[in-house]
């Protein structure tokens, strides 16, 4: 190995050691060192997630009372902190608790400054849940103090098994990026002639039909079907292959009041975008808070369970076989209508079995937000979906929603889609928009995103959560604006991404016995095969995995040669 090889070791070596280089003292738990119990007692405790012991906080007399530790950094980055917690007791009138990972930054100027990092609602006794966040500290700093937060005084908790870390800042994000991007989503395909025919003039083309990664958006669902929103319909399927209904498959939007049932306008919809081959994400099946029919409000538990199955039996029976994905239950890290009402924590796991159970051939997903845009729910998040799998539940992808407002760090997103992708299911950007009032500047926000999720090996598909100003809920975000629906410069740069540079269409010339060597995007193809220009063949052929030959075997005479067969793998 030479000089040069030596020092990419060196480099590659150190770049391990500052993955897994945690900057609590003690963070094992296992003695008291380096914790320290703010307001309240702190003790070891055999109670432990792993080793043999953690840390037990009692005497909580308020809301910060809790166990910290104090570490010395320099300003000016990104750090993230995760920390194990089992909460004993609930306060008076709760039966779960809301968990937050907070920090105590100390200025230079004695000043300090308070900031969450991240919050796991929904926590219940006798369980180890997982909380944190990440959080950017500036310059000036003395220390940052990181603490577990309950909001009620007296709950009792353990903590185990805390991590702290810088989150490595993308100094080459984009070239990086882009060499994933092609170890991931391009493959090697091998085109090569050969039969008793050996004419001159021949030429083979590719044409991608389809991209193996999904890319769709939201759509309105009358809109997408309407005779005068041509500009609209034309806009979306010039350069998305999935599609999910914005509003219409909705609790409200079904039965919005009891007993009368609007199923026409999605089918509709979803019977037109289905015959012109766009495949489709189910959202939403429940969607808890305010987002639940007006009817359902004064409902009792027992009054409500009936109609939760009724209408798992409504949507899949309407439906099934339509949908790609499910979303079940929706933000149900956030929104507990179904959990309170009922007073069942394991409602939406029962929600996910039902809907699986009535339609196999779905991938049941989770779907909210705060998990990347921000790293408000990402542990959250993480945790849930490793109870859920630890629970047999039929999850099988978790959809992270990605509304950006205008400021969009790759660095940090990146360290928090790592987070999920941890946990080692397929993960979709479900609802990916950016408001920026900047065209020039949402343009490269855009780009820099769908860069960054293209390039990563656990998301599989990005859904726009729509696309022109005359109908998003964020019309700031727009792709397209006006009664035109004319691409801006985002809606320009899209398009670019989309139809051209993730893209593969080549023509190549090729002679008898020679092979054509083409390094393309995966997904769907069709093979033109020409001879003096003229198209003598056609062929489709899908390329994933590791890759694909075509053999084109000619017969006929040079003057007029004919593909006998294309032989394909
Ligand atoms: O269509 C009626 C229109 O006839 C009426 O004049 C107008 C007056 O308010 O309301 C229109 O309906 C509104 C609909 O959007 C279409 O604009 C509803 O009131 C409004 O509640 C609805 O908001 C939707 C919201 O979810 C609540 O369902 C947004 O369009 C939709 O973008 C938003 O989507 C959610 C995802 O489902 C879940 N994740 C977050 C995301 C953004 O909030």
């Amino acid at each position: 190995m030479g000089v040069r090889g030596n020092m990419l070791l060196v480099l590659l070596i150190l770049q391990g050691i500052l993955a897994v280089r945690n900057l609590f003292q003690n963070p094992g738990l296992e003695s008291t060192n380096g914790w320290t119990c703010l307001d309240c007692s702190g003790s070891l405790s055999s109670d432990k997630r792993s080793g043999s012991h953690s840390y037990h906080v009692t005497g909580r007399n308020h809301d910060f009372s809790g166990a910290s530790q104090e570490v010395q950094v320099s300003g000016g980055h990104y750090y993230y902190f995760k920390v194990w917690v089992k909460i004993d007791n609930t306060a008076n009138g709760k039966w779960y608790h809301d968990v937050q990972g907070q920090i105590d930054i100390l200025h230079n100027n004695g000043q300090h400054e308070y900031q969450q990092v991240g919050e796991t609602n929904y926590v219940f006794p006798g369980r180890w849940y997982l909380v944190g966040g990440d959080h950017y500290v500036a310059g000036n700093i003395k220390s940052i103090r990181f603490y577990v937060q309950i909001p009620e005084a007296g709950v009792n908790y353990h903590i185990d098994d805390a991590q702290m870390d810088e989150v490595a800042y993308l100094s080459n994000f984009a070239n990086e990026a882009n060499q994933r991007i092609d170890n991931l989503r391009k493959a090697n395909l091998a085109i090569s002639l050969s039969g008793s025919a050996s004419p001159s003039g021949l030429q083979v083309e590719i044409q991608q039909t389809k991209s193996e990664f999904g890319w769709g958006s939201a759509v309105d669902a009358n809109m997408i079907v309407d005779g005068n929103k041509k500009a609209y319909q034309n806009f979306f399927y010039d350069i998305f292959e999935w599609a999910v209904l914005e509003n219409a498959m909705k609790w409200p939007a079904i039965e919005g009041s009891k007993g009368n049932y609007n199923y026409d306008t999605p089918l509709r919809a979803v019977n037109s975008m289905e015959s012109k081959g766009i495949i489709m994400r189910g959202h939403n099946i429940f969607w808890g808070g305010d987002f639940v029919p007006n009817w359902q409000k004064s409902m009792s538990g027992s009054q409500l369970r009936p109609e939760l199955e009724k209408h798992i039996k409504g949507m899949v029976g309407h439906f099934k076989g339509k949908f790609r994905h499910w979303d079940v239950n929706n933000e149900n890290l956030h929104l507990h209508f179904y959990e309170d009402k009922l007073r069942d924590q394991y409602i939406t796991q029962w929600m996910f079995r039902e809907t699986k159970k009535l339609d196999p051939s779905a991938t049941c997903y989770l779907n909210d937000y705060n998990i990347i845009a921000n790293s408000g729910s990402t542990m959250a998040y993480v945790d849930q979906a490793y109870w859920f799998k630890a629970s047999g539940v039929p999850l099988g992808g978790m959809g992270i929603q990605s509304h950006f407002g205008a400021y969009v760090d790759v660095s940090s997103v990146k360290r928090r889609l790592d987070e999920i992708a941890a946990v080692g299911l397929p993960v979709w950007i479900t609802e990916l928009d950016i408001s920026e009032p900047d065209e020039t500047k949402k343009a490269k926000k855009y780009e820099d995103l769908m860069r960054l999720y293209f390039s990563h090996p656990a998301v599989k598909g990005v859904m726009f959560w729509g696309f022109w100003d005359g109908r998003h809920w964020r019309p700031q975000a727009a792709l397209a604006n006006g009664n035109n629906v004319t691409p801006n410069a985002a809606g320009r740069k899209v398009q670019e991404l989309l139809k051209r540079t993730w893209r593969t269409n080549e023509t190549h010339n090729i002679g008898h016995g020679q092979t054509v060597h083409i390094r393309a995007f995966k997904g769907s193809y069709k093979l033109l095969v020409r001879h003096n220009g003229h198209v003598i063949h056609t062929q489709n052929f899908s390329l994933g995995g590791h890759g694909n030959n075509l053999k084109i075997n000619l017969s006929g005479s040079g003057s007029n040669p004919h593909v006998d067969h294309v032989l394909i793998g």
